[in-house]
């Protein structure tokens, strides 16, 4: 039997790529501080959804110049992250609207109100969660695409330490609106691997910082690069908001604090913007935060955010090839 030969596919059709306008269902994650127009525009100019993250640009003026921005980079649909719970965001709902953004995702707290208050606007509205109740939540209150986010994932996690591998199942089982599967996922391997266990499509993050479009300090991609599988921590988990990041001197002494049993202001005060900065802006890899997913220890080089997506749909075609080719049935 020969070897099965892959073409690049023009489009991968799935529920989420239908429900989101693109061409292939690979979303950015909103990515805190790091992913502004150039990368949003990339992504999205590539098939996938870029999206602009809003921590980092909470202020209507600053909002509006981003989004401008990523429509003068690209016709093609992006989406802007909104995190729920620290700040107030309803005055940017307005602005989103207004400008006829194509997709809003929002991470954290409960996000009803704001779908309610996009009701009727044609933004599809995507919701990040960390397992099959919190889904079924989301579904209920109006989420038009969901993105279970594992264990593995940068940045805020579940707190159930559920891994990506168990949630897709349990998720798709709890829902009948598409999901996408995040938390561990680099390459098209690992989107084929998703797409296997039924999800919809996927949301990438930690790859998405060792790009060149990505509004990061070259230390932070070169950390990327550098990290291996033991390199990251999750820290906040005494305060209830489990998050992964780079295992460096910062995230030391934060996990010492909350070990010593110190108080949510002692911890929170570490993880404040600032110390995010310290990492994005001044490329501090030591005494910062600096968020990172499990995957980094799969990222050896920073191209262009295209390439990612292009070889990510090359890679997912390739693997899904290979198992179709081992898996046919020979007649004897
Ligand atoms: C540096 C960094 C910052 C993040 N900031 C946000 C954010 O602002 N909003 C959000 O919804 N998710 C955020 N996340 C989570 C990602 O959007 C995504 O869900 C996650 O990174 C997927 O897992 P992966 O890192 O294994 O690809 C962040 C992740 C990282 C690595």
């Amino acid at each position: 039997m020969n070897a099965p030969s892959t073409a690049h596919p023009m489009s991968i059709d799935t529920p989420a790529s239908k429900a989101l306008g693109i061409r292939y269902p690979i979303v950015q994650g909103g990515l805190a501080r790091i992913a502004r127009a150039e990368l949003a525009a990339a992504v999205s100019a590539a098939g996938g959804m870029g999206q602009i993250a809003v921590a980092g640009l909470a202020e209507v003026d600053l909002l509006r110049a981003e989004i401008r921005k990523t429509k003068q980079l690209t016709s093609a649909p992006f989406g802007v992250n909104f995190p729920v719970g620290h700040i107030k965001i309803d005055h940017l709902l307005d602005l989103v609207a207004e400008e006829g953004v194509a997709a809003v995702s929002f991470t954290g707290g409960n996000p009803k109100p704001y779908i309610d208050r996009l009701a009727g606007t044609g933004i599809s509205i995507l919701v990040l969660v960390s397992g099959p109740e919190q889904a079924k939540k989301a579904e209920q209150a109006g989420a038009h695409v969901l993105a279970t986010v594992g264990y593995e994932g940068g940045g805020h996690i579940g707190r159930t330490d559920l891994t990506t591998l168990v949630a897709i199942p349990l998720v798709k089982r709890a829902v009948s609106i598409p999901v996408l599967a995040g938390g561990g996922i680099a390459d098209g391997f690992g989107m084929a691997a998703a797409l296997a266990l039924g999800a919809d499509g996927v949301e990438v993050g930690t790859r998405f910082i060792a790009v060149r479009e990505a509004f990061a300090h070259q230390n932070y991609k070169d950390a990327v690069i550098r990290a291996g599988a033991d390199d990251t921590v999750v820290i906040k988990r005494s305060v209830g908001t489990p998050g992964r990041a780079l295992a460096n001197e910062w995230a030391g002494k934060i996990l010492d604090v909350e070990k010593a049993g110190g108080s949510r202001e002692t911890i929170l005060g570490m993880v404040r913007a600032d110390a995010n900065e310290r990492a994005i802006i001044d490329g501090d890899m030591r005494g910062s935060v600096a968020w990172l997913g499990q995957s980094a220890a799969l990222v050896d080089d920073i191209p262009g955010a295209a390439e990612v997506v292009q070889r990510m749909v090359a890679e997912a075609a390739t693997a899904a090839a290979r198992l179709a080719h081992q898996m046919q049935v020979v007649e004897r």
